[in-house]
């Protein structure tokens, strides 16, 4: 549809509410969903849908959210919440900005990372196709226990959502429920949230009570289902977390084994950041990749390695057991494979890197690099202090320490602590490893 925009939406993101069941100090969005903050995942989706204008609701701990909101998201507005009187009254806080729009808001829960950008699609197109008042995502789970339930009247349309607390063993029964993601035209939305009374077991204005009073106005209230019952999944506890992570975990890997790479064990494997890799990468058992990542092809990573942030992987490389690489580009057909530490590190081609070998990169104070050129080889065992520099085709004795600054030229034999030339300048063979 032509009209059907997620971008000309308001976003509202509710982000105020104290978490109890998480049993922390730290805002309950802020909680690390697969290594990003829960929030990070509702901020994405917006972004995705080219939302221009957001506001986020803070609350709880709201300094520490809102600061993380300012140096991670731009263009944001955030509206404080000071008292926790529920999500409906937290959507009121909205309203000084809103006061006059007449177009159309997307409000979402910052704790329901999981919720997929076919679903707001979905919801817009039928908010605009049927021009309703209010358009709203829920789902069919065979556990339904927690979630507000959807009630509906004879003609099948939504009349009233009821939350768990306050529902009756029949209403307990419905097994359709409210994810918390909806869509409102800005004024009914506003003008409903004046007539939510807290009568309810919590003492809270529910956001879920507006859909009763649109319904009592005869306003249209429309819905959209979604076949996943793990979009509808909400952050509550400590236990919805590590599910959360479960879950985002597989959509990654699913992603990445579309693209032609083999997962030997998804059940060890963690993709917990922004990853690419290449066809006909292997990722074996037990290995952790964080952050910002890139794989080329043909690569071989694992058992038990760990990529961080600032990893470059060019094709044919090989990362094995107990190796963390941290900030390196690594060249092709390099090889790092046992119990090694590779950390602000520019690595030339062909390079092999000795079982135990480790780049010495922090001094105390500073991050130093260290560049290892083309077919170099660094001995078993060997220490290299950055910052330092390692010439093409040079080689490392084992057990050798190449102190700070003692640059290794091109194809010289370096060995002993601190490392001292034993030959200069020999030409290597490139070897055949
Ligand atoms: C809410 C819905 C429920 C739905 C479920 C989906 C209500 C009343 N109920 O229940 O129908 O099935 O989400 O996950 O909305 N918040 C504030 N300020 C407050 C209270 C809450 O900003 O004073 C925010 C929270 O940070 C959260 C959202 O509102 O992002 C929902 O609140 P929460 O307490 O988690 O509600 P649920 O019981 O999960
Ligand atoms: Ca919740």
């Amino acid at each position: 549809m032509d009209n059907c925009n997620v971008k000309d939406f308001t976003g509202i993101i509710l982000a105020a509410g104290e978490g109890t069941r998480m049993k922390s100090l730290t805002p309950k969005v802020l909680h690390q969903v697969c290594g990003e903050p829960m929030i990070k995942y509702i901020l994405d989706l917006l972004q995705k849908a080219g939302v221009k204008d957001t506001i986020v609701i803070t609350g709880y701990k709201a300094e520490e959210l809102e600061e993380w909101l300012c140096a991670n998201a731009k263009g944001l507005r955030t509206v404080r919440q000071t008292k926790l009187l529920g999500s409906g009254d937290a959507v009121r806080q909205a309203r000084r900005y809103l006061a006059g729009f007449q177009g159309d808001v997307l409000v979402l829960c910052g704790d329901t990372p999981l919720i997929d950008f076919r679903s707001l699609e979905k919801m817009v197109d039928a908010h605009q196709r049927n021009n309703a008042s209010c358009t709203l995502l829920t789902a069919v789970l065979k556990n339904p226990t927690g979630f507000g339930r959807i009630l509906r009247g004879e003609d099948n349309k939504v009349i009233k959502i009821i939350e768990e607390q306050d529902a009756d063993p029949y209403e307990k029964a419905i097994d359709e429920i409210n994810v918390g993601a909806y869509c409102f035209k800005s004024s009914d939305l506003f003008s409903a949230l004046e007539e939510l009374t807290p009568d309810n077991k919590k003492k809270e204005y529910y956001l879920t009570d507006v859909v009763a009073a649109l319904h009592r106005r005869k306003a249209v209230v429309e819905s959209v289902s979604t076949e996943s019952e793990e979009e509808a999944l909400g952050i509550n506890s400590r236990l919805d977390l590590a599910r959360a992570n479960t879950v985002i975990n597989k959509r990654r890997q699913e992603e990445l084994v579309a693209g032609g790479v083999t997962i030997i064990d998804p059940a060890t494997t963690y993709l917990w950041g922004d990853i690419e890799a290449g066809t006909d990468t292997i990722i074996y058992p037990h290995t952790v990749i964080e952050g910002n990542v890139r794989i080329g092809k043909d690569c071989r990573i694992g058992p038990f390695a760990r990529l961080r942030a600032g990893t470059v992987l060019e094709d044919g490389v090989k990362i094995g057991n107990f190796v963390e690489i941290v900030r390196a580009k690594i060249g092709a057909a390099s090889k790092i494979k046992h119990h090694s530490y590779i950390g602000d590190t520019l690595m030339g081609r062909n390079v092999n890197v000795g079982a135990g070998a480790i780049t010495a990169n922090y001094d105390g104070k500073n991050k130093n690099t260290t560049v290892i050129a083309d077919n170099a080889f660094i001995g078993v065992g060997a220490v290299l202090i950055a910052p330092v520099k390692i010439g093409k085709g040079a080689l490392v004795g084992a057990g050798s320490v190449v102190t700070k600054g003692k640059d290794v030229a091109a194809g010289q034999i370096v060995a002993g602590v601190p490392a001292a030339v034993l030959k200069k300048k020999q030409k290597r063979q490139k070897r055949g490893h």
